[in-house]
């Protein structure tokens, strides 16, 4: 098997750079665990909402607090609409915009709750 024996040396050469080899995995892995580090949610007739997801992963911790209501896959929340199995803006009030507003109560950071600061029209 000449091929197969020339490519698992090849990535041998590859590897040999070893630390370099452990960092990229290591990489691969985690941005693969958490997803994208910035999305853009559908906004509908209001505007695209672009969200910084890794920020709220570090401030939040519990990935739970959003994805008990949607799974970690882009695309999910329209698809879930389409189905009827969320309302359309419910994501909106019950999570995002509310979790805002109830820390702004308490004094705490926390993201805009003003339509025009999460929708931007182009
Ligand atoms: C504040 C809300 C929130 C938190 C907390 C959160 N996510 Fe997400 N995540 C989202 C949203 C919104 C999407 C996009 C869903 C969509 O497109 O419909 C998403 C998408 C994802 C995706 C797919 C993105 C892609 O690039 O393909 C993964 C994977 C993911 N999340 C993992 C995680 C993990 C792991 C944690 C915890 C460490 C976490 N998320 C915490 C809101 C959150
Ligand atoms: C904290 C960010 C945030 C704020 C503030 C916000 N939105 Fe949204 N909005 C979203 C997200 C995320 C979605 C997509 C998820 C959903 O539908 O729940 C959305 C969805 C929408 C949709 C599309 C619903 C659909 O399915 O057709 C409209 C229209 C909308 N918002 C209008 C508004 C208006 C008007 C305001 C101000 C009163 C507002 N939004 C404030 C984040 C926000
Ligand atoms: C459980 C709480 C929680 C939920 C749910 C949540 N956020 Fe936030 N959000 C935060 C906190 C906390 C911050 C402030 C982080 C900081 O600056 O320390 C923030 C900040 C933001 C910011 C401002 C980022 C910046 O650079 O200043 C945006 C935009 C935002 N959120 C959008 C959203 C959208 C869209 C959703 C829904 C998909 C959402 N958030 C859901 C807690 C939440």
């Amino acid at each position: 098997m000449p091929t197969a024996g020339a490519h698992a040396w090849g990535r041998g050469l590859f590897c040999a750079a070893g630390l370099y080899c452990a960092v990229a995995a290591l990489l691969a892995f985690a941005a693969d665990d958490r997803g994208a580090a910035e999305l853009v949610l559908e906004g509908g007739t209001s505007g695209p909402v672009p969200f910084p997801h890794a920020l709220h992963q570090e401030k939040l911790e519990d990935c739970q607090l959003c994805h008990a209501v949607f799974p970690q896959r882009r695309g999910a929340i329209e698809a879930l609409k389409a189905q009827g199995t969320l309302a359309r803006k419910q994501v909106m009030n019950e999570q995002c915009t509310r979790c805002h507003r109830e820390r702004k109560q308490q004094g705490k950071p926390a993201g805009p709750t003003a339509c025009t600061t999460c929708h931007r029209k182009t």
